[in-house]
């Protein structure tokens, strides 16, 4: 059933968002990469009004969100040594852990896996609610499915006025783009699911090994490979590469131009966006998913976005767009 609120309300009182998740209703939270939609990942109705909130198929798994490592041991099996050294250097923050489950974790939250993604955010407003609270937080990001993961409370308003009753407003996300995901092999040797917050350089030279890449189970999932080609997507049709070449494709068009410090010729100014002046890179992965929105609001045919710098987080600004642009080329 469709839950309607007549109003959602923009605040940020610890105390109602706690009674609302009590209550087992769903409240978007700030963190440092996008807010996320929360619910009482131990109470599966309270999980499932998050699917239903953002429009997301059921066999698509959460991210459970928690305070403290301490808390891990009710929910997860074994922490590997590996896993420890990464979260005492990188957490809280933008690093999921993907850890064999036990089972205080419903099979709603991990879609029937044995595993779980576990992570600490690190937002001082939500570690206060996390720490307030006797369960953990399920929590995908706070968009509806396939749309721009919101990075302020605003952006969440946006997509899902009227479908939740609390928006916890934290001010805007810091890192700007959703954490990266890692799990373990047999061997304990480290699998890169997803680049986001924390780079595979930083988690490779604090362990001096090489991340393995691999793909989510959701992204392998052939009856959704078609969907989830869409995450991140704008409604406007975006493509990425050269823009100098690119916008010669589009004469004539109604342009938007997405890019890391450069200026183009023929385009008009107010619909350029450069995401740092000073080629700041986290600066710039800060700034896409407002930029996207912003874009997608101007009414132009095409938003032209270029490639930017391959390490660091500029491979998950890549990978973001990469995303973004797929639906639009099939
Ligand atoms: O930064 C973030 O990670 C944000 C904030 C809110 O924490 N959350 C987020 O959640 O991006 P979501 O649901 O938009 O993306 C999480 C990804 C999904 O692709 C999901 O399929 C995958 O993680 N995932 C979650 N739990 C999983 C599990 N048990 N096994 C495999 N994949 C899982
Ligand atoms: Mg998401």
């Amino acid at each position: 059933m469709q839950r309607n609120f007549m109003h959602t309300i923009i605040g940020s009182d610890i105390e109602t968002a706690k009674t609302w998740l009590m209550n087992g209703e769903v409240v978007a939270i700030p963190t440092e990469t996008v807010y996320g939609l929360a619910a009482n990942a131990l109470h599966e109705d309270a999980v499932l009004r998050i699917f239903e909130a953002k429009n997301r198929p059921s066999f698509n798994p959460l991210i459970v969100h928690i305070a403290n490592w301490r808390q891990a041991k009710e929910y997860v099996e074994h922490v590997p040594e590996k896993a420890k050294r990464l979260a005492v250097a990188f957490t809280p923050g933008p690093l999921t852990f993907l850890l064999q489950k036990r089972n205080t974790i419903p099979d709603l939250v991990t879609a029937g896996s044995d595993k779980v993604a576990i992570r600490i955010p690190n937002h001082p407003l939500t570690l206060e609610l996390l720490d307030a609270l006797d369960f953990p937080l399920a929590a995908p990001s706070a968009n509806p499915f396939g749309y721009i993961s919101p990075v302020t409370a605003q952006h969440v308003l946006e997509g899902l006025n009227g479908k939740i009753p609390y928006i916890l407003d934290g001010g805007a996300a810091t890192v700007g783009l959703e954490s990266t995901i890692i799990g373990f092999d047999e061997n304990e040797h480290i699998l890169l699911y997803r680049t986001g917050g924390i780079s595979a350089e930083q988690i490779e030279d604090l362990l001096k090994e090489k991340v393995t890449l691999s793909k989510l189970a959701s992204e392998e999932h052939p009856e959704t490979a078609g969907q989830l080609k869409s995450h991140y997507a704008p409604h406007t049709a975006l493509y990425v590469g050269d823009i100098d070449e690119l916008k010669k494709q589009f004469e004539g068009k109604r342009v938007a131009t997405i890019s890391f410090t450069k200026q183009f010729e023929g385009i008009d100014e107010a619909k350029q966006f450069i995401l740092s002046d000073n080629g700041d890179i986290e600066e710039a992965a800060k700034n896409l998913f407002t930029v996207l929105r912003l874009t997608d609001k101007l009414k132009v045919d095409v938003i032209l976005a270029e490639h930017f710098p391959d390490e660091g987080i500029g491979r998950a600004i890549n990978d973001r767009l990469g995303r973004a642009q797929a639906v639009n080329k099939v």
